[in-house]
């Protein structure tokens, strides 16, 4: 069911610090810093040839990035992003399989403009997962 990795997102405390690892250290094209209020985040795209990496750092008083922060200080993996062709059908296979589907169950528009859903980590191996439709 899953597609392409659309992007992995890891939660910095510091984004210029981490944008300039990315762009020196690993030599990678990384964006100016984008403010994303709508979902708490600022977030730099790291361009890479198969997929993207995103740094989120958190933006206004209930990001959903600061929690995790304060259990991760020095920032970490926060989701991978897998593409579907039919959100509302993933959906519906997800919660038949017995996944849980974050929120209210229906989709939101994502940071790219796109329908997302987020799924709870425990039903995958610890890992947050957002499904967007690409
Ligand atoms: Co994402």
């Amino acid at each position: 069911m899953i597609g392409r990795l659309n992007h992995v997102a890891i939660a910095v405390p510091d984004l210029d610090a981490a944008a300039a690892v990315y762009r020196n250290a690993l030599g990678a094209q990384v964006s100016a810093p984008q403010a994303e209020p709508d979902h708490g985040v600022t977030v730099v795209f790291v361009e890479l040839s198969n997929t993207k990496i995103e740094l989120l750092h958190p933006l206004g008083d209930n990001s959903p990035i600061q929690a995790f922060l304060n259990k991760n200080p020095s920032g970490g993996m926060h989701h991978v992003c897998y593409e579907v062709d039919d959100i509302l059908a993933a959906r519906d296979r997800l919660k038949a399989e017995g996944a849980r589907v974050l929120g209210n169950g229906e989709p939101k528009i994502g940071a790219h403009g796109k329908p997302v859903l987020f799924l709870h980590p425990k039903d995958f191996c610890g890992t947050l997962v957002e499904i967007e439709q690409a």
